[in-house]
């Protein structure tokens, strides 16, 4: 008897012709089982799944592939007088299928909530909460959190799970609710994600930071290894409840720090709304984003609109971000090692503010700007009180967080930059001397002795 050397009998299997299956998934009667794709013919009683497995047979053994597409479906509402008893979206805004919502009236149980609170939002907020759980007849639980930068971290996603293990909630119909600043909503985000493999959360966002930004998308996460947001999910919230009323307690700088993602936004895609904040910026500053009745135009109302608006165009196609190529990275390519760097001292809007003013300088370097373009965005961001230069910004930083960027995006630097006012696009070929001649220049006209011009014209000297 003669043996076939292993090496021919691995040959001989590859040059086998393979053959692949494609099944849907049909569920009759609580049992699932694979209908072959062509011959799938729906019936009554059938469920036919999105899911698909492809069966490919070679002679070494089976490969089944999986396609299960996951569908994220979250609500984000603009609400007045969410804390007002007689509102009811805190409790059941988040549920859209009417026959859940009559489940839960005629439930004799009384709801749970657990609830999340930024301690200086607890301080401000606090009674309104408890009053309202109280005459809504809620089993509710309040964590008040110191949640900051600097401690925006795994441990405090332990505290959380331990009180909400301690509580108890049903993982089905008893979202955590985060009620705070971006901090705060991506902590609770990332402990809700884990508990029990995911529970449903919900964001009430108290800064403008959060309201226009942190809360709409689908990312949470805390900062690890000294690295910002290294360990996170893409769990959306089930629902992000926003009341612009949270934003009049809410100190000036902090208002400036969320205006930088709105001009973010205004500037890659939204020319409408960079000149609504070039007109109205210091008015919004001024008003804290609150209708004072005799606004001719509500500008708050329509630039939060605008900015959530031109976020949730971006994030919706790309929510697990699987595209590296996304515009509203755009201030955030050096700011995150320069943020981490210079912690407390910059916050994160004003960090991406410096990042958006240094890429600005390289977008004219480029012939991608005009030089009055260039200084309107510069006069705006100064309007809107935000930093547009930084002393620990050094060149080998810039450097460094680009080069950091080419290694986990793919090998291309994908670094969006504006070409004109509110357009903008990806660009992967800025070279060394581009960059180096746009740093200069940024350090000569906004560095510790920037040049008048700029500054005289924008009424900061
Ligand atoms: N998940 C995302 O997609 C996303 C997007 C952008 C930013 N972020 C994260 O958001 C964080 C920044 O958020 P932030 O700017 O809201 O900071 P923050 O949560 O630290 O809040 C800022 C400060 O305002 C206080 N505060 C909050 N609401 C208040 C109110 N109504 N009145 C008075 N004081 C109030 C807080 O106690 C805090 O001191 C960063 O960690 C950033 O990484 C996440
Ligand atoms: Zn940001």
């Amino acid at each position: 008897m003669s043996i076939t050397p292993v090496r021919e009998l691995h040959d001989l299997s590859l040059s086998k012709e393979s053959k692949t299956i494609k099944y849907n998934l049909v569920q009759v009667k609580g049992t699932w089982t694979r209908k072959k794709r062509k011959t799938q013919r729906q019936t009554k009683n059938e469920r036919v799944s999105t899911a698909e497995i492809h069966e490919c047979s070679r002679e070494r053994g089976t490969t089944w592939t999986v396609v299960s597409p996951i569908v994220f479906t979250y609500q984000v509402m603009q609400i007045q007088k969410l804390l007002d008893p007689s509102n009811d979206a805190l409790l059941t805004g988040h549920i859209r299928d009417p026959r859940q919502l009559e489940l839960l009236r005629c439930n004799p149980r009384p709801i749970k909530r657990f609830v999340v609170m930024d301690e200086t939002v607890f301080k401000l907020y606090g009674c309104q909460v408890t009053d309202y759980f109280e005459n809504r007849g809620v089993l509710y639980r309040i964590l008040p959190l110191a949640t900051t930068e600097e401690n925006k971290s795994m441990e405090k996603v332990m505290t959380i799970l331990g009180e909400v293990h301690k509580f108890g909630i049903d993982r089905r119909t008893e979202p955590i609710i985060a009620i705070g600043g971006g901090v705060c909503l991506d902590i609770v985000g990332l402990a809700a994600s884990l508990y029990r493999r995911r529970t449903p959360y919900i964001r009430v966002p108290t800064t403008l930071l959060s309201y226009i930004d942190a809360s709409v998308g689908a990312k949470a996460g805390v900062n690890f290894a000294n690295c910002k947001n290294k360990l996170g999910t893409y769990i959306p919230p089930v629902a992000a409840l926003l009341d612009r009323s949270f934003i009049q307690t809410l100190p000036r700088r902090h208002i400036s720090n969320g205006l930088a993602e709105m001009l973010k936004m205004a500037l890659m895609k939204h020319r409408g709304l960079f000149e609504l904040l070039e007109q109205h910026g210091q008015y919004l500053l001024d008003s804290k984003f609150q209708s004072n009745g005799v606004d001719l135009t509500p500008v708050a109302a329509v630039a939060t609109k605008a900015a959530i608006e031109s976020m949730l165009e971006e994030l919706a196609p790309n929510l697990w971000e699987d595209s590296l190529d996304r515009l509203v990275d755009f201030g955030h390519l050096i700011s995150p090692e320069l943020e981490m760097k210079v912690l407390p001292v910059l916050l994160h809007g004003e960090a991406v503010n410096i990042d958006m003013a240094f890429m600005v300088y390289v977008a004219r370097e480029r012939g991608l700007l005009s030089e009055g373009e260039k200084l309107r965005i510069v006069r705006c961001m100064l309007a809107l009180e935000l930093p547009v230069w930084h002393g620990d910004c050094t060149l080998a930083l810039v450097q460094r967080a680009l080069a950091d960027r080419l290694k986990h995006s793919g090998g291309l630097v994908r670094m969006p930059l504006p070409t004109g006012l509110g357009c903008a696009e990806i660009f992967n070929d800025t070279d060394d001397g581009t960059l180096c001649q746009a740093y200069e220049k940024w350090c000569n006209e906004l560095g510790p002795e920037p040049s008048l011009s700029i500054l005289m014209s924008s009424g900061h000297v």
